[in-house]
Formats: C-alpha cells, sequence, structure tokens
C-alpha cells in the first residue's frame, strides 16, 4: 500500500460514522495519526478509536456550539502541536416545506455545516504545517440549480462551504491548499431513510446506475489532501456518478 499520510496529523470532523469514518481508516491506513469527532454516539467512537490503533483520537463536539469548537482546537494544540490534514466532513440536514421552515432549525442547520466549516478553518489556521491541505464536504445539492426546496437550509449551507472553500484557499496561499468534494447520493446512514422509490429515482437519476460508496468518497478526500493534488486548491470535485450532468 502507498502511505501517502506517514507522519501526519489528520483532524476529521464527524469522523464516527459515515465518510468521515471511511476517511479515518483510509487516512490511518496510510501512515497518519487520526483525530475524529462525534456529537452522540460515543460507543461508535470509541470503537472505531480502537480499530485505528496508533495515537488516534476522539473528541465529543457539537459543531453548533462554538464553546465546543474551541475547546477541540485547544486539546488538539495541546496534544498534538499542529495539523496536516483538516477535513470539514460534519453535515446535518432536516427536510420541511421551505415556506414555512422553522427559522430555529435554519438557524442550527447553518450554524452546524457553515458557521461550524468556518470556525474550525478559523481556529486550524495557525495549527496548519505549511503544505497543509483542508478537505470541505460540500454536497451535489450545494451546486448551483441542484438544491431541492424540502431541504433549502442544507442546500443553502452547502452551496456557501463551495463558496467558502474558494475564499480560504485564497486566504490560505501560499502555505495551504483549501478544496471541497461535493458527493452525490452516498451509501450511508441516511440512505436508511429512503423508501424504495427514493432510492429508485435517484439511481434512475445517477449515470453509473447505482449509489455511491462512502470508500469512493473518501478516495476523493484522501487524495485533494495529499501532495498527489500539490498542484489543486480552491477546487469543487464532483464525485457523483455522474448525476449534476443531468439526463
Ligand atoms: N451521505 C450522503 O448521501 C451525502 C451526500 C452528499 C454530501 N454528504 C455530506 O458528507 C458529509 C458526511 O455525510 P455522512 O452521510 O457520512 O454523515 P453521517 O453518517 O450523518 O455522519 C455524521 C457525523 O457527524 C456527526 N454529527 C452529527 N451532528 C453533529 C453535530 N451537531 N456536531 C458535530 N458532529 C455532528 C455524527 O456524530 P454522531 O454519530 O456521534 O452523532 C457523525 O460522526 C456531510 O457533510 C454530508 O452533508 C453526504
Amino acid at each position: 500500500m502507498i502511505m501517502r499520510f506517514q507522519e501526519k496529523t489528520v483532524l476529521i470532523t464527524g469522523g464516527s460514522r459515515g465518510i468521515g469514518a471511511e476517511t479515518a481508516r483510509l487516512f490511518a491506513a496510510e501512515g497518519a495519526t487520526v483525530i475524529i469527532t462525534y456529537h452522540s454516539d460515543e460507543t461508535s467512537a470509541s470503537e472505531l478509536i480502537g480499530e485505528l490503533g496508533g495515537n488516534c483520537a476522539a473528541v465529543r463536539v457539537d459543531l453548533a456550539v462554538e464553546q465546543d469548537i474551541r475547546v477541540l482546537f485547544e486539546k488538539v494544540r495541546g496534544d498534538f502541536g499542529h495539523l496536516d490534514v483538516l477535513v470539514n466532513n460534519v453535515g446535518v440536514t432536516s427536510s420541511g416545506d421551505p415556506l414555512t421552515f422553522p427559522l430555529s432549525e435554519w438557524n442550527r442547520i447553518i450554524s452546524t455545516n457553515l458557521a461550524g466549516t468556518f470556525l474550525c478553518t478559523q481556529l486550524a489556521a495557525p495549527l496548519l504545517s505549511k503544505g497543509a491541505a483542508v478537505v470541505n464536504l460540500s454536497s451535489l445539492r450545494g451546486l448551483e440549480d441542484h438544491g431541492r426546496p424540502p431541504i433549502i437550509a442544507y442546500s443553502t449551507s452547502k452551496a456557501g462551504i463551495i463558496s467558502m472553500t474558494k475564499t480560504f484557499a485564497k486566504a490560505l496561499a501560499p502555505g495551504v491548499r483549501v478544496n471541497c468534494v461535493s458527493p452525490g447520493v452516498t451509501n450511508t446512514a441516511i440512505v436508511e431513510t429512503f423508501d424504495d422509490a427514493l432510492k429508485a429515482s435517484f439511481i434512475a437519476s445517477i449515470y453509473l446506475e447505482r449509489l455511491l460508496e462512502p470508500a469512493e468518497i473518501a478516495s476523493a478526500i484522501a487524495f485533494l489532501a495529499s501532495d498527489d493534488a500539490s498542484g489543486i486548491t480552491g477546487v469543487n470535485l464532483r464525485v457523483d456518478g455522474g448525476q449534476s450532468l443531468g439526463r
């Protein structure tokens, strides 16, 4: 196996399951010390840390809570001293009619996804080594023309993350690269909430005729974080099986 992350320290927010957990496994397999955050499921986070081994660690963080994020970065600074990779992976959503969608729910989603990504990047900046990389998670739903009314807050937050990626890419250059991955529908816990008809309609709109797997998103994240992407900053990489091409 190629060991692209030997002696690198990697922080993945929301790394306890789904895409984040698969990304943690990939980085650890390629030599990294991985710090993951979780929100409510301490058991899964601990099990994953046991699986990753080494000096890997898990920290409980609610990304909607400023103080939690500040404590996280104090801990990273105290325990690890620096970061080589930050993956801003946490993303939450809920559905509702955009004309009656509660402001409180809008605020929860925007502060978790958008302000959380913003503050993590800001607080990571002084810890990032020369040549470090930040990878943000947007979504197919963050692309212009791909927002869906029932998830207006999520789509808006994810569109903001694409814009924020480009702005931080300029602000952190030349020492740090900042890129974004936009997954299509990916086989994680969210898919278990879809009925068969909804799942079939998504598959029908994906040229590869299947959902994406978390490992496929993880490999795109690792690519952008690695020296293989040393010339790439400010991009949004769509990993959506062609869904955003439209039918
Ligand atoms: N899955 C898809 O189809 C898809 C498609 C496009 C984009 N994405 C994006 O890819 C990223 C990962 O998606 P996923 O499906 O792998 O997510 P997931 O399975 O829902 O995992 C979410 C992770 O975030 C943590 N988390 C949840 N609420 C949090 C909060 N308020 N503060 C801090 N952490 C919190 C969870 O911790 P606990 O388990 O401890 O609660 C878990 O580790 C997200 O940004 C998502 O928007 C996913």
